[in-house]
This record gives structure tokens, sequence and C-alpha cells, in this order.
């Protein structure tokens, strides 16, 4: 099958080369002529475990390939996947569908033969509707079908995710579209995975309802992990007490520093903007943007409370800066929003990051960006992990001990025990179990648990 992918960014690349590697023509298009110049080299643009073995094979098998001519670039094709970003918009937080309309009525003259038009890019309800007069008014003529085949991979995990998805979304109310589709993810289908086919409208709304339904998931035991505190409870086992319940489940249980990346923030603040404009607000989701919101900066005020209340002129050592582990993914982390504080608050402070430190450069002031977890711990007073990459989850404490100024572990990802670092002659801090350190008393009298 001949197959077009519109946006050779995250989604489209990801989706492009898994496509080509179930046996399809693909070409990728995008615009960005170096992005283009650096993929037609072997060059993969982003970090994305196993994506440029899977890139250099298939193009290699011919059955990939990277152009920024559009028009070349849909000759024949079957089915055209539009992928471009829809970024917040300035000033309003709804999804910017500029590029998607545009990348419409650029292809709409170009249609012959009945043609597939399908959205993976995140897109609010209706834009199928508004993309399908684009292409109709400027070529009548265009026997054309607008699919909305929504996207749920993980970056870091996005191969496996496309792969061996849950499930693959596809709203349609075309028979030959419905089968054009089926054709498309035969491989999966016969891998017995669930193909939903659904009206155009509610795949574009199922995207958004799960990503906020996981934003709301995590926003939850977040909340829980600060009453934790409070009350001498530990949020590991209030979230394996609760997940074991299979309505519940035990994934995206785990409490942390809040939830960032390219698509959580956005698509919760641009879900609830739809909401607000359809009359029919969803309150849980304003809650949650907010929620995450402030934790960022309640997380910074935890970790200037474990420094004993004044990071003034003192070192913080940060360990991870993406918005979680393997990616080199900046947007929205919550490491931003943390530093800056720490900062406000006069710290100083020193960083690293397996893949994250060359965006980090360009995104933050005042960093010391160190070589390697033991060069950034060093004179430091506090060792705050934010992103539970696995490069810092078997550190040698007796070196860092030897390099800190202070022995003090800031855990934002709880993936050390406890006892383990006291251990080692480390003060410990995590998120929703109870240290001593922060415990008054009257708290400790409160059976602590294991771990
Ligand atoms: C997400 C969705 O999972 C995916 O289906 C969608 O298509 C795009 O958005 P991604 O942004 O790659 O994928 O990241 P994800 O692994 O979902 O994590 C998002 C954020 O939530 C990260 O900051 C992560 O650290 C945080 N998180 C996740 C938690 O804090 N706790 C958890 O239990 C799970």
């Amino acid at each position: 099958m001949r197959i077009t992918m519109i946006g050779s960014g995250y989604v489209g690349l990801v989706s492009g080369a898994c496509l080509a590697d179930f046996g399809h023509d693909v070409v990728c298009v995008d615009k960005d002529e170096d992005k283009i110049a650096a993929l037609q080299a072997g060059r993969i643009p982003i970090f994305e475990p196993g994506l440029d073995s899977l890139v250099a094979g298939n193009v290699k098998a011919g059955r990939l390939s990277f152009t920024t001519d559009l028009a070349g670039g849909v000759e024949g094709a079957e089915v055209i996947f539009i992928a471009v970003g829809t970024p917040a918009r300035r000033g309003d937080g709804h999804a910017d569908l500029s590029f998607v309309h545009e990348a419409a009525r650029t292809i709409a003259p170009l249609l012959k033969d009945f043609t597939v038009v399908v959205t993976k890019s995140t897109v609010p309800v209706g834009t199928g509707d508004e993309i399908e007069k684009i292409i109709k008014k400027a070529n009548p003529a265009a026997d054309v079908a607008v699919v909305s085949n929504p996207e749920f991979l993980r970056e870091g995990a996005a191969i496996d995710d496309f792969r061996r998805p849950d499930r693959i979304v596809v709203g349609l109310s075309d028979e030959r579209a419905e089968a054009v589709m089926t054709e498309v993810y035969r491989p999966l289908y016969l891998n017995q995975a669930p193909i939903l086919f659904t009206g155009r409208r509610t795949a574009e709304l199922i995207k958004y309802a799960g990503n906020a339904f996981l934003a709301m998931k995590i926003t939850f035991i977040n909340e829980i992990a600060d009453l934790c505190e409070q009350t001498g409870a530990n949020v590991r086992q209030v979230a394996q007490g609760i997940g074991l319940d299979k309505r519940i489940g035990s994934k995206f249980l785990h409490a942390g520093p809040g939830y960032g990346g390219s698509c959580f923030p956005k698509d919760t603040v641009a879900l609830a903007k739809t909401a607000q404009d359809f009359g029919s607000p969803l309150r849980l989701v304003e809650t949650t943007v907010a929620v995450n919101t402030a934790r960022k900066r309640s997380i910074a005020r935890k970790i200037v409370a474990a420094c004993g209340g004044d990071v003034s002129e003192k070192k913080i050592a940060i360990l991870g800066l993406t918005f979680k582990p393997n990616t080199d993914d900046m947007r929205e982390s919550p490491a931003l929003t943390i530093i800056q504080a720490l900062q406000d608050a006069g710290a100083e402070i020193s960083a690293y990051d397996p893949e994250g430190m060359a965006h980090a450069r360009t995104m933050m002031e005042n960093v010391d960006f160190a070589s390697d977890p033991y060069d950034a711990a060093k004179d430091a007073e506090a060792l705050v992990i934010i992103t539970e990459w696995n490069a810092f989850r078997a550190m040698d404490f007796k070196r860092l001990k030897q390099v800190m100024k202070t022995p003090l572990l800031v855990d934002l990802r709880n993936i050390y025990r406890k006892d383990e670092v006291k251990g080692h002659g480390f003060a410990y801090v995590g998120v929703g179990r109870p240290t001593e350190d922060y415990l008054s008393p009257v708290r400790l009298s409160v059976k602590a648990n294991a771990s």
C-alpha cells in the first residue's frame, strides 16, 4: 500500500517507519529542509530507542523515503496521514490547527483517485469535519474520505507501542475507508490488536479523554502522596493497594514531581477549553491542570525544606532534566519549573542528564551542566533525582558522600529504599513516604511502613 506521511516529527517519523516495516511503501514529507537532509543522510533528529536501525533497515529495503516535495510525495498515495504539530495556541491554550489546515489545503488539489486522508495529529473534536470542508472547497471533485486515527505512543517506548498497541482507534463513516484502514493495520490485526471503528468525532475525543484520564490518575496519586506525608502513610503501598483492584489498575500510579511532556500538559488544557466552548465544562480536568501546575513549585518548596528551609547560595545537584527517561525531550519538563524556583530562592544549580542536556542548555540559564552524577554532586548540599533514568538507579553512595558537602538525597521518583540510602549515611527524602526528617514527634507515633 502506498502511504504518505505529512510531518516527520516525533509521531510522523515513528509511525512512518513502523508502517514501512509492515511492508507498506511510505514517503515521509516535511518542509524542514535540514530535517529531511539529515534523514536522507541516515541521521535521526530525535532520540528514540530503536528508531535509527528501524529507519535504516526500511530505507535500505526501499520501503521508506524522505522528501520536502509534497506534491511528489503525495503522488499515487492511497493513504495520506497528517502528522504535523498541534502546539498550544498562544494566549488561549486551544490547539493551534494552522499546520493541519495548511496540510489539508496543500494536498486538496493534488488528490486524484480515491484517497483516505487520516489525522494522526492530536486534534480537537470536529477537526475532521473542518479538514473535509477545506478539501472539498479547494477541490469539489475530490474523491476523499477523512479519517481520525489518533496515536497513543509513549516517547521512549514508541516503537513497541506501535507494534503492540492496546488498541487502534479509527474514526470514519465510509466503508471504502474502513477497508483501506483495515489493510493499513493488517499486520497488527493478525496480532489480534483490537481495532475500534467509531465515528470520527468519537475517535477525536477518545484521544483527549484518554490522555486527560491518565493525567488525572497521576495527579490523584500525587495528591495522595502529599496526604501520605502528612499522615505517615506510604504512597507506594497505597498505589499498590488500590492498583490491585482491576477496576483501577496499577499503572500510572507513580507519585512524582508532576506530569510533563509534549502531550499531557497541552492536551489537558485544550480539552478543558473545548469543553468550556461547548458549554460542558470538565471540572476534573480543569482541576488536574491547576493541581499539576502548582505541584512543580510545591516540589521546589519541598526541596528547600529538606535543605533546612534555606537554599540561598547552596549548591543543589539535579539528576535528570527530561520530562521522563529514555527521551531527550525537555518540553514541559517539571525540571524547568523546579530549577527556576530553586534559583529564585538563591540556590546554585548543577545538573546532569544522559540525553537532555543539549536541549536543556538552550532552555535554562545559570546552570552548571556536569559530565556525570558525581561531577554534578561535587560540593552539593542536596542531590535531587527529578527523572528516573536507569543510570541513577545504582549510584555509588560512598563516592557521592565523599564529594558532597552534605549527604542528602531528595528522590522525587522514589527509586531508592530509604533504609538503603540511610545505611550509606545519607539523609533521605522521597515522595509520599514517611521520613523521620519530615515527621514531627506526634506523627512519628504513626507506625511507619517499610521501604
Ligand atoms: C503520553 C501518553 O502516554 C501517550 O499515550 C500519548 O499519545 C502521548 O502522551 P508521553 O508524553 O510520551 O505519552 O509520556 P508518558 O509516559 O505517558 O508520561 C507522561 C508524564 O507523566 C511524564 O512526565 C511522566 O514522568 C509522568 N508520569 C507517568 C508520572 O509522573 N507518574 C506515572 O505513574 C506515569
